[in-house]
């Protein structure tokens, strides 16, 4: 059953985590969309990895994990993340990159550091990693193709090419302009190094599909920060919907049978934007600190709120969400009180208040356990939203984890 796992939020919904944990039903896991502006965490026995363009399926042997046409790559994060995964003993060789993905370039981050001063209060807060300033080159179709990046003359002739111009907008933000030899030594190793993973992954997805082998979608970032559907202009430059699975890979929509739509048990968003449950409190903080809401990419304290019923109905609807997880439920242990926003009032949120429980649930794996306050809570979202939580986290290791339907059962 080819699936699709999707944050419902502003991103950070442990997507990692739960990509990590139904890996093995698939034989595939593919990322989509995004750059390195995404951090999924992944906790298996204490020992905790994030990564940012790798897939999730990593630690899995023999699931081939690919990095599709829809993403945008830094091929020195990809390096990076290939060295990490070697000292931790885990075979990459499992790892394919679409010939068709964009390359980050050095340029593209310096542009969005620039892009960001430049804009002072009115910033986006983006992640710095030059997501934007490559998307646009992509549309602008005078991008780098990483099939042209691993082919000397090509890459050589696009640097040649495209510098004018890109000095000219360099040049606007007050930054160096490029030197072609500089350039040409960045990327001549990190080329060498990305080749053997490069293949036509659309084909080979293809392949699979005719196999009868399943596909997991890993999706980034979260359906408030895609590019049409999120609180624009407070979004990242790419479709971050279950739509844009078929797009970013090169599977059409007729072989997706699933979307697993996660939702933190509250909500947290990094950046700039609007966030109508924020609590700017001691609550806020409190959920902070418990939940460890710190960027796993670039370490900036992520802003908390309450659960908003609206918003996560809502991202249900743009995703064709068929099946919901609920993260982080541990988190929330100790509150006397949880209200949840179950409707708007002239743009206002209007909370019910639900009963907190005090048992500690960090770990729980069987639904039987649950304090009844905490089911209670499951409940009332299920109603709301007319969709079965199938998945309970408990915790951030692979295990801390209440599965609900056979389907999910490894
Ligand atoms: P992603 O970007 O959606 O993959 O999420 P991140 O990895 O950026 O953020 C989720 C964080 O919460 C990570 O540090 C996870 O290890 C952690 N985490 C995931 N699920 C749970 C959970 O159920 N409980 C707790 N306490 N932490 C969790
Ligand atoms: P994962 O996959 C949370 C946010 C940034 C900023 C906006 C634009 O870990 O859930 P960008 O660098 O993409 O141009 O920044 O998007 N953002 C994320 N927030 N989790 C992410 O990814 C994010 N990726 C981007 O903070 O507000
Ligand atoms: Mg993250």
């Amino acid at each position: 059953m080819n699936t699709v796992v999707v944050g419902l939020q502003w991103g950070d919904e442990g997507k990692g985590k739960i990509v990590d944990l139904l890996a093995p039903k698939f034989s595939y896991v593919v990322r989509f969309q995004g750059g390195n502006n995404a951090g999924h965490t992944l906790v298996v026995n204490g020992k905790k990895i994030a990564l940012h363009l790798i897939p999730s399926g990593i630690l899995h042997r023999n699931i081939i994990c690919v990095i599709g046409n829809g993403v945008v790559l830094d091929p020195a994060v990809v390096q990076q993340e290939l060295v990490n995964l070697l000292d931790w003993g885990i075979d990459t060789n499992q790892l394919k990159i679409s010939h068709q993905a964009h390359v980050i370039l050095p340029l593209h981050r310096q542009l969005d550091h620039g892009r960001e001063s430049l804009l002072g209060a009115k910033k986006i807060g983006t992640t710095k990693r030059g997501i934007g300033p490559t998307y646009e080159d992509k549309i602008a179709r005078r991008g780098l193709r990483v099939s042209d990046f691993i082919d000397p003359d090509k890459r050589q002739q696009y640097f040649s090419e495209v510098m004018a111009e890109k000095n000219h907008s360099l040049e606007h933000y007050k930054l160096p302009n490029l030197q072609f030899q500089e350039l040409e030594d960045w990327a001549k190793p990190l080329a060498e190094k990305l080749a053997p993973y490069v293949v036509d992954t659309p084909a080979l997805l293809h392949e699979a599909i005719e196999n009868e082998e399943s596909i997991l979608f890993e999706g980034a970032q979260g359906t408030f920060l895609d590019i049409d559907h999120g609180t624009y202009p407070y979004v990242t430059s790419s479709n971050t919907v279950s739509g844009a699975a078929c797009s970013g890979s090169g599977v059409g929509p007729t072989h997706i049978q699933a979307v697993v739509g996660i939702a933190k048990a509250y909500i947290t968003r990094v950046g700039a934007g609007p966030f109508p449950t924020e609590l700017n409190n001691e609550i806020g903080e409190k959920l902070r600190q418990v939940g460890g809401e710190f960027g796993a990419t670039t370490g900036r304290p992520r802003r908390c709120g309450w659960l908003d019923i609206p918003l996560l109905k809502r991202a249900c609807a743009l995703n064709g969400v068929t099946h919901l997880c609920l993260t982080k439920l541990d988190v929330l242990t100790g509150f006397d009180k949880i209200p949840i926003c179950v409707a708007y009032n002239n743009g206002t949120p209007v909370y019910e208040e639900m009963q907190g429980w005090t048992a500690d649930i960090v770990g729980c794996s069987s639904w039987d356990d649950l304090p009844e306050e905490c089911k209670k809570y499951i409940h009332f979202i299920e109603d709301l939203a007319k969709l079965p939580i199938v998945l309970i986290s408990t915790g951030p290791e692979r295990n801390s984890i209440i599965v609900r339907d056979a389907l999910f059962k490894n």
